[in-house]
């Protein structure tokens, strides 16, 4: 039940969230805006439009309340976002070389949206479906459910696959997303959050001086299309290692092929431990103006670390912000980009019988 600062009326449970009207879409369908708090004040807005996380809130070190994710104002921006702000991409993360695939021996192809690659699930990802939206909020905290069907065939991907997506905003000031799908034919999918951060509060100019860390000796070197070779290389030696905390710009414009195909960094890290049955330590962002840390713990075998480098101040976000280059940053845990067509990568393969689930948290603090 979603309501108005009503209670969902199980004893161990939380308060429910506030849904609001968040406009409509193209077709005229309602959609809606939801609310998420927990008992340190920490508050994080999510719509069923894309599942995007629209706003969210949390303390400096000072107790200083500041929404620190890039986003639009009001739908509007959302059902032409382009950069993929805090949506659910689905139903598979990151590039398909060529658009095509093979499985089962049967060659698929894909709507390509990014020169001669598939990005994001296609022209219409999940990022622009509309979700079916559940207050599920418990002792956890409040959680919002969403759930959506895409059809056999949607974008190009064969099977039913029923995707549902758990949102739940703890008092440990952590995000955490439960991914799970099932499927009616072998198909394939990858899963993930694309929010931007910056630390410092959206809007206040570049990410470069944030400290980041990623637990990964590897990473998947790509092509200038940003396709993976295939090789898991060692990060050690090259600018991409960030297994000691190192400030995002210290090495970005170093003469690097890497860097140059990616225009900066956006690559995937192999994280260590591969897949984990229970969500690991797999990236730690500090801003010391703020004080703010993010750490992005997950069950995930890889981290694609984005710098920003497409946004050039050709985007007014929230609050009539300018995002210019690496005004923010994503960490979208995943597997690797084009596993389809890479035998030696964990594969994401899902069959009828099957249970798609990962778990990834955004936990905030200060220091
Ligand atoms: C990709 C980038 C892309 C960005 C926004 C990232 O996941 O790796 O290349 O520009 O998403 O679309």
């Amino acid at each position: 039940m979603i309501g108005i600062c009503s209670n969902i009326g199980v004893a161990e449970a939380k308060s429910s969230m506030k849904r609001e009207s968040f406009g409509k879409t193209e077709d005229g369908r309602a959609v809606d805006i939801y609310t998420l708090t927990n008992q340190t004040g920490m508050e994080v807005r999510i719509t069923n439009f894309g599942g995007i996380v629209v706003s969210l809130k949390a303390p400096d070190r000072n107790g200083k309340f500041d929404d620190v994710v890039l986003g639009y104002n009001s739908i509007d921006g959302y059902l032409t976002n382009k950069a993929y702000f805090g949506a659910l991409i689905g139903r598979y993360g990151n590039r398909i070389a060529h658009g095509q695939f093979k499985l089962d021996g049967k060659t698929y192809n894909l709507p390509k949206n990014d020169g001669d690659n598939t990005l994001h699930g296609g022209k219409v990802g999940f990022n622009k479906q509309l979700w079916t939206a559940k207050d599920v909020s418990g002792s956890r905290g409040q959680a919002l459910e969403l759930t959506y069907t895409s059809k056999d065939g949607e974008e190009g991907f064969p099977g039913t696959l029923t995707a549902k997506v758990v949102y739940t905003l703890t008092d440990q000031n952590e995000l955490h997303i439960d991914y799970s799908a099932t499927t009616d034919k072998d198909t394939i999918v990858n899963l993930t959050n694309h929010s931007y951060f910056n630390l410092a509060g959206q809007g206040n100019g570049d990410i470069l001086g944030h400290q980041l860390m990623i637990n990964a000796d590897r990473f998947t070197p790509v092509d200038q299309t940003l396709i993976p070779a295939g090789e898991l290389k060692a990060v050690k030696d090259t600018p991409l290692d960030f297994t000691k905390a190192t400030a995002i710009g210290a090495r970005i414009n170093n003469d690097d092929q890497q860097l140059k195909f990616g225009k900066g960094y956006d690559h995937n890290w192999v994280l260590n431990g591969g897949i984990a049955s229970a969500p690991r330590l797999a990236a730690e962002a500090y801003d010391s103006t703020s004080g703010r840390v993010l750490r992005v713990l997950t069950t995930e075998p890889g981290v694609q670390f984005y710098s920003g480098n497409f946004l050039d101040g050709t985007i007014t976000g929230k609050g009539g912000k300018v995002y210019n280059l690496r005004n923010g940053f994503c960490l979208e845990t995943q597997h690797f980009p084009d596993s389809p067509n890479h035998s030696n990568f964990p594969s994401t393969e899902l069959k009828p019988g099957q249970m798609y689930h990962t778990t990834t948290i955004f936990k905030f603090s200060s220091r």
